[in-house]
């Protein structure tokens, strides 16, 4: 069990005896009894930075989903290996582009005379071939710390531009509708399983940005009627969401921003306000526990953790540097030397980003 004292004990003793070799990263969902062990944590951005900064390690054990230990592979080098400590913790929104269905999709909107004009930006939280994708295509990536500029950048790329955004419409939508002030009309919805997307040639001729249909399944649980119970409830509350979140929940909010945004506005918070917050729950459970000061509330009715950030758990843990001490790498995450080229193009794009 996670609680076993036993296993924070082993965790420990393995981690000490692989010294400066092992260098461990937690995302912000993870849990306590994993984060306790984690060298640095962060959001998706920060810890892409952080993975590629240390060189000099030589196994980075990734306790996030299974996207961001790609993004590792392809950030660190060669010699580095990447471990991931469930296979399993995948990421359901990732999950929802596949690169048939994109490359499907950019044929259509070839065919609708409108690919010249397209330039590709996918969320961190995509598939390495998405990424890779992107970067073969004039595109980029972004993490919902630098949307903004990513998408002012994408925009800048081609005349008449318009923005293919993968895979969480939400994330698209919310920052193209809030920070660049396109409309909702300009913001088109593409349907991986419908001819063009389920779009008239009108729409896609209109639109600026083509939002692929996917969301996060923990984020887009969040709902305005549960917002607006506890206002009326509390009318000195403050929300706070992830722009993962719904537009219909992000508008009514009262600010909006990636995880390491939401954790700094609650660490320089007013003794005594009171806050909900519209994002994982074990993020939101530290952050109560931090400032006992405040008034945190979760923002849904329901426990709601992401799944597949859960499977990271301290007996996982423990197998993976334990397995290390023993000289066996268990659970390795490799990114084929081309899709890792490509990826490495669109990420540098967005490492390269101003901010
Ligand atoms: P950030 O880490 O960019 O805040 O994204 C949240 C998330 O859903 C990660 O899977
Ligand atoms: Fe994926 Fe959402 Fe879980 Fe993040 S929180 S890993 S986007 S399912």
């Amino acid at each position: 069990p996670a609680s076993d004292p036993s296993l924070v004990e082993r965790a420990r003793a393995a981690k000490e005896k692989l010294g400066e070799r092992v260098f461990v990263l937690g995302h912000h969902y993870q849990r306590d009894e994993v984060i306790q062990f984690a060298d640095v944590t962060g959001d998706s951005f920060k810890l892409a930075k952080d993975a590629a900064a240390r060189p000099d390690a030589e196994y980075i054990v990734f306790c996030g989903v299974h996207f961001m230990a790609e993004s590792a592979d392809i950030l660190t080098t060669d010699a580095q290996q990447v471990v991931l400590p469930d296979l399993a913790a995948g990421c359901s929104m990732a999950d929802m582009a596949a690169l048939s269905q994109v490359e499907a999709a950019w044929d259509a909107l070839s065919a609708a005379g409108v690919a010249e004009h397209v330039v590709p930006v996918t969320y961190m939280n995509s598939s390495a071939d998405i990424k890779a994708f992107c970067g073969r295509n004039g595109g980029v990536v972004c993490t919902s710390s630098n949307a903004e500029t990513a998408l002012r950048w994408a925009f800048d790329q081609k005349d008449d531009a318009k923005v293919l955004f993968l895979p969480d419409q939400h994330l698209g939508r919310n920052t193209a509708v809030l920070q660049l002030g396109y409309s909702l009309d300009e913001c088109v919805v593409w349907n991986p399983h419908r001819p063009n997307g389920g779009l008239t040639q009108e729409q896609i001729d209109g639109a600026r940005m083509i939002l692929w249909q996917g969301h996060c399944s923990v984020h887009g649980r969040f709902s305005e009627d549960v917002l607006d119970e506890l206002r009326a409830k509390d009318p000195d509350l403050k929300v706070i969401v992830h722009p993962e979140c719904k537009h219909e929940v992000v508008t009514r909010a009262d600010m909006v921003g990636s995880t390491e945004f939401i954790i700094k506005v609650i660490e320089d918070a007013e003794p005594g306000t009171h806050w909900a917050i519209g994002t994982e729950l074990n993020l939101v459970k530290r952050l109560a526990d931090s400032r006992p000061d405040l008034s945190i509330s979760f923002l849904d009715r329901n426990v709601c953790y992401c799944s597949t950030m859960n499977r990271i758990d301290l007996p996982h843990l423990v197998w993976a540097l334990e397995s290390l001490v023993d000289g066996v790498v268990v659970n390795r995450i490799e990114v084929d030397d081309r899709t890792e080229a490509e990826a490495k193009v669109a990420l540098d794009r967005m490492l390269a980003l101003p901010g």
